[in-house]
């Protein structure tokens, strides 16, 4: 948890209630201890896709499609890499009971492997990948994105350990580590313009220039 806890209670509060497919998809998650984007997360890409009017986007990391839902009824078109073949169909089943499978491409596939294959001109990218790749993908999905386009990545703050720098539960000095210079290196990154949201996990948003 990042924020006071009262301020959290009072975001969940206030954002939407899943529908039927999508309650189902958050059960399945918590359930099977899948790492889903929590419910705040999902209304901010919903919406920044929606903004940006993002048309094409590039995820890494489907797990069981929750955040894939959220980018397509944002309004985009979601290429999304997952290796895992239990949860890609689970995405897909779901996706296709959601009235989403035309605004999506579900690649059972490495990402890596994956985006090296895609011609550029993505409108929006969501990293959300295992935490020790995202250091290599990004200069993949800047690659990816037009200018102007998006790039949003979840768990920047892993549960605040980011920030204070001491390890809990998975996050591992090493993860620690390796999420901070990430952080860093979107700041410092000399075609993207980042601001840092707590959000959810702590997301980035940043903009290609
Ligand atoms: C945090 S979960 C994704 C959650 C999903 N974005 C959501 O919020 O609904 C990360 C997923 O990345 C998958 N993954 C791990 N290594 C991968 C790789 N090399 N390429 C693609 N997906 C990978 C894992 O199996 C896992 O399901």
């Amino acid at each position: 948890m990042i924020l006071a806890p009262a301020v959290e209670a009072y975001l969940a509060e206030l954002t939407p209630a899943p529908d039927a497919v999508l309650g189902e998809m958050q059960t399945h998650g918590a359930r099977e201890g899948i790492p889903i984007v929590q419910p705040t997360t999902g209304a901010l890409l919903e919406v920044l896709a929606a903004a940006t009017g993002a048309m094409q986007a590039v995820e890494v990391g489907t797990a069981i499609g929750v955040s894939t839902l959220h980018l397509a009824r944002g309004g985009a078109h979601v290429t999304s890499y997952e290796i895992d073949a239990e949860r890609h169909a689970a995405a897909g089943d779901y996706l296709r009971r959601a009235g989403l499978a035309k605004r999506v491409d579900l690649r059972l596939q490495d990402a890596t492997e994956g985006l090296a294959e895609l011609d550029p001109g993505y409108d929006l990218a969501f990293i959300d990948g295992p935490k020790n790749l995202y250091g290599g993908h990004l200069e993949q999905i800047v690659a990816l994105l037009r200018p102007g386009g998006l790039l949003l990545a979840d768990n920047v703050l892993i549960s605040g350990a980011a920030a204070t720098q001491e390890p809990i539960a998975n996050w591992t000095a090493e993860r620690i580590a390796e999420m901070r210079a990430f952080n860093s290196s979107l700041v410092e990154h000399p075609e993207l313009m980042t601001t840092h949201l707590p959000v959810g996990d702590g997301v980035a948003v940043a903009v290609r220039q």
